[in-house]
């Protein structure tokens, strides 16, 4: 034996280390499970995290996904029926599902060129679109920063001041660390799923600056109760006496979820340096090769998304050759995926709006040549080469 790891390389592996099994140990054996004292100190954690120094930080409420904190952030913006709200196709479905649960309407705004962000120019017209069709009111606008790469929110929220829009930002891939980037919408909206640059397993944060806007997600994410439990609990003052003030949702994150989130937010630092790491060994790689557009640098490194330049004839599940490729990455035990198969095209949203594939045009070259390659913290300079290598073999063998 070469002594060679041979090992399938998954395509998302969690860092977890002896500090996240202590942390939960700890609440385990505390006594209090679900929200409380580990789940505000979270909240405060993570709201310094994003501030810089001396600035008044943020409000940030703890959600148990966010797609939890999508859904209240729409819902305390007052998106409802006949609203319209502004998503990217080339996102998860949480990004416009949330528009359908309060029964407004997404639409779907194409990428920029070399972008995987909603282009603010086919933003702009798809608003001025909207306002003159007159049937529905443009209500908001969803930018999601793909993979980590940061949208031009400079441009999105002066569009949507002048239009009297309110921006949600899904930072579902992201995480900021160049201390004092402050949230670049009215509400921003977290991720902590299993495989973002901070895991709880399951979870989100919603943070702003408007204390109404924060007020209203308290509530709703705690069946629109106005008192927390922890505040029952902690409170002298009539412990078992609540008020429920509208139909709110279940929606909070408990302790012993927060208490990971808290030792991952600690090494969030750390953890992207390694992504960075690997994002540049890929990029050294493939940068060279003509067949490749390969990603540049962000500010989280979520997703590698390599682009084929040939990605072969389309047909319903993308470009023939890409397929192939992550077939051939498949035989060789690597795991890739590709983000994501556009929205406008799932049979919900193609048949509720009668879409058609070539209306967002750049969204669907991005979607049938792209690639996402294992990046997680973690993966060995070894594991990284195989992967490298099992592209160059896989690229070779398509043709053949
Ligand atoms: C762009 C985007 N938005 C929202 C979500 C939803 O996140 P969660 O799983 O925490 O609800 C995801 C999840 O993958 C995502 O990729």
């Amino acid at each position: 034996m070469s002594g060679v790891d041979i090992a399938p390389i998954p395509f998302h592996r969690p860092f977890i280390g002896k500090e996240e099994e202590e942390a939960v140990l700890r609440v385990l054996r505390s006594g209090w499970l679900t929200t409380g004292a580990e789940t505000l100190a979270f909240e405060k954690e993570f709201a310094a995290f994003l501030t810089a120094e001396g600035a008044a930080p943020p409000r940030a409420l703890a959600v148990n996904s966010a797609t939890s904190g999508l859904h209240l952030a729409l819902e305390a913006l007052g998106a409802g029926p006949g609203d319209l709200v502004f998503v990217p196709s080339l996102t998860f479905t949480s990004t416009a599902e949330v528009v359908r649960y309060l029964g407004a309407d997404p639409v779907f705004v194409d990428i920029g060129r070399d972008s995987f962000n909603i282009d603010p120019a086919a933003l702009e017209a798809a608003i001025i679109g909207a306002f003159r069709a007159g049937d529905k009111r443009p209500k908001a606008v969803i930018p999601v920063h793909y993979g980590g790469v940061p949208c031009d929110m400079t441009a999105i929220n002066a569009l949507a001041r002048r239009n009297g829009l309110s921006v949600v930002e899904d930072a579902a891939h992201t995480l900021p660390v160049n201390g004092g980037k402050t949230p670049g919408g009215d509400v921003s909206v977290f991720s902590f799923y299993a495989t973002k640059p901070v895991t709880t397993g399951e979870g989100g944060m919603a943070v702003t600056a408007c204390d109404k806007l924060a007020d209203r997600i308290a509530v709703m994410r705690s069946h629109g109760i106005d008192r927390s439990i922890w505040n029952r609990y902690t409170d002298t003052d009539a412990s078992w006496y609540y008020q429920v003030t509208a139909a709110g949702f279940k929606y909070n994150l408990p302790d012993l979820l927060a208490a990971l989130g808290r030792v991952q937010l600690g090494r969030a630092v750390q953890l992207l340096e390694m992504r960075r790491a690997i994002a540049a060994a890929y990029n050294e790689a493939f940068s060279p090769l003509g067949e490749f557009i390969t990603p540049k640098e962000n500010d989280a490194w979520h997703l590698y998304p390599l682009r084929l330049r040939n990605p072969g004839p389309a047909g319903p599940r993308g470009g023939s050759r890409r397929n192939a490729l992550i077939e051939n990455l498949r035989r060789q035990g690597i795991g890739a995926s590709v983000h994501f198969i556009p929205l406008h095209i799932m049979p919900y949203y193609k048949e509720r709006y009668h879409l058609e594939a070539a209306s967002l045009p750049l969204t669907m070259e991005c979607f049938n040549s792209l690639v996402s390659l294992p990046i997680w913290p973690g993966m060995s300079e070894e594991q990284t080469g195989r992967v490298i290598e099992a592209v160059k073999t896989g690229m070779g063998n398509l043709d053949a």
